[in-house]
C-alpha cells in the first residue's frame, strides 16, 4: 500500500511516500480501506517534534480516517464492506490504517468520506472542551481562539447551538467573517484589536468560559478576560510555546483551569469521550452542524497540505485523499 512516511523530526521535505505492507488486525482492531483522512494541526507539531510524547520517527501520521472496513481481528462486531469513521493511534496518511473498534463509528447518513474524516478530531474536541469539559451554559460568554480554524469552527457551531454569547479571534478579516457566518456575536482580528479590550468593552464581568489551542502570550491575557469563577480550558499550543500562567491570578478570582488532551482523555476515560458522539452525529445528519471541509489534497501532495495549515491559510477542515479510484 502507499502511505506517508515522516523520516526525521523536522520540515516539510521529511514528509516521504512509501510503498509498504498492509497492516494486519489484532484482536480488537479493523482494517479500514482510508478514502479520506484528515489532517490535525499536531500533526505538524508531531512532524517538527515539538509535540509533547509525540511518535518517534520514522512513522506515518494521521489520528483520523474515514473508508470501507477491509479486514476484522477478533472480538470485533463489524464486517468488510460497513462504511466507518475512526480515530486511529497514527497510521491515518495512508491507503489501509488499522484502527482499535473503541474509536469507530458509522459514517454519518448523507455525509461524504472527506466530511466523514473531518468530524472526529476537531468536532469532539470542541465539543468535550465546551461541554465535557468546560461545563458551558446557556447564555453564557464564551472566548473561543483560531475561530476560523478546524476545531474553532467546530467550536462557534456548537457554541451558537449552545445558545452562547461567542467571542471569537482569528488573524485576518476573511477568517472572521468565516466565524461570523458560523454564529461568532463578536469576531475580533486580534492583530489589530486586543481582545482582553474587547471583552471589557461588551461584557461587565469578562467571559464565563475560554478555549485557548494557542498558548504563549495568549493564555496568560485570556486570563484577563476571564471573570471571577470563570473556566479556562487549554487544549493547544499553536503558537509553539506553552502558555504560561500565574496562580496568584486564578486563586484570588476563584478560577478554574481544565487541561484537555484528546488521545490520553480516549485511552483512559473513553466513555467520557465518546458521549458526545451520539449528540454530534445527530446534528451534522440534520445539519445544524457542519464540518467546514476547505481543501482536499491528494496522498502525493501531502506537503502541499502541510504547507497549507502551517502557513495559516486554511479555515476548517483539510482532508487527505489516498486515491482516486473510489470517486
Ligand atoms: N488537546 C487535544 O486533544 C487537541 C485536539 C485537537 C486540536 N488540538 C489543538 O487545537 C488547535 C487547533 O487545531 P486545528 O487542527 O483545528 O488547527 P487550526 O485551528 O485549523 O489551525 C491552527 C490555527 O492556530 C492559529 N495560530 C495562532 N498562532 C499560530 C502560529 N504561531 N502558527 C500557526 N497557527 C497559529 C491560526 O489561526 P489564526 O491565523 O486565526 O491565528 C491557525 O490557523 C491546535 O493547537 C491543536 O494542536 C488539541
Amino acid at each position: 500500500m502507499k502511505c506517508v512516511r515522516v523520516t526525521g523530526h523536522g520540515g516539510r521535505e521529511r514528509l516521504e511516500i512509501e510503498e509498504r505492507e498492509k497492516p494486519e488486525p489484532g484482536q480488537g482492531e479493523l482494517r479500514i480501506e482510508v478514502r479520506a483522512a484528515g489532517i490535525n494541526f499536531a500533526d505538524i507539531m508531531q512532524r517538527r517534534g515539538d509535540y509533547h510524547g509525540g511518535p518517534t520517527p520514522p512513522y506515518t501520521p494521521g489520528m483520523e480516517v474515514a473508508g470501507v472496513v477491509d479486514a476484522v481481528g477478533e472480538g470485533v462486531g463489524r464486517e468488510p464492506g460497513e462504511e466507518v469513521v475512526a480515530m486511529v493511534d497514527g497510521g491515518g496518511y495512508a491507503e489501509y490504517a488499522l484502527a482499535d473498534a473503541t474509536g469507530v463509528f458509522d459514517v454519518p447518513e448523507g455525509f461524504s468520506f472527506e466530511e466523514a474524516a473531518g468530524f472526529p478530531v476537531q468536532f469532539l474536541t470542541a465539543h468535550n472542551c465546551l461541554h465535557g469539559w468546560g461545563r458551558l451554559e446557556e447564555a453564557e460568554a464564551v472566548l473561543i481562539h483560531a475561530a476560523a480554524g478546524g476545531v474553532g469552527t467546530a467550536a462557534v457551531q456548537l457554541a451558537r447551538e449552545a445558545g452562547a454569547e461567542i467571542f471569537g479571534t482569528a488573524s485576518t478579516a476573511e477568517k472572521l467573517s468565516k466565524a461570523e457566518s458560523l454564529g461568532c456575536d463578536h469576531p475580533i482580528n486580534y492583530v489589530e484589536e486586543d481582545f482582553v479590550e474587547v471583552v471589557d468593552r461588551e461584557t461587565d464581568h469578562g467571559v464565563d468560559l475560554v478555549l485557548d489551542s494557542v498558548g504563549g502570550e495568549t493564555t496568560s491575557r485570556s486570563l484577563e478576560a476571564l471573570r471571577h469563577f470563570g473556566r479556562m480550558v487549554v487544549f493547544g499550543a499553536a503558537s509553539g510555546e506553552p502558555g504560561r500562567l500565574r496562580t496568584d491570578n486564578v486563586l484570588f478570582a476563584n478560577q478554574e483551569i481544565l487541561g484537555y488532551h484528546l488521545g490520553h482523555a480516549l485511552r483512559l476515560q473513553p466513555m467520557r469521550v465518546m458521549e458526545a458522539v451520539p449528540d454530534l452525529v445527530q446534528h451534522l445528519e440534520t445539519g445544524t452542524l457542519e464540518v467546514q471541509l476547505d481543501r482536499t489534497f491528494t496522498l502525493d501532495a501531502v506537503r502541499d497540505a502541510h504547507a497549507y495549515i502551517e502557513n495559516r491559510e486554511s479555515m476548517g477542515k483539510v482532508v487527505l485523499r489516498p486515491t482516486d479510484a473510489h470517486l
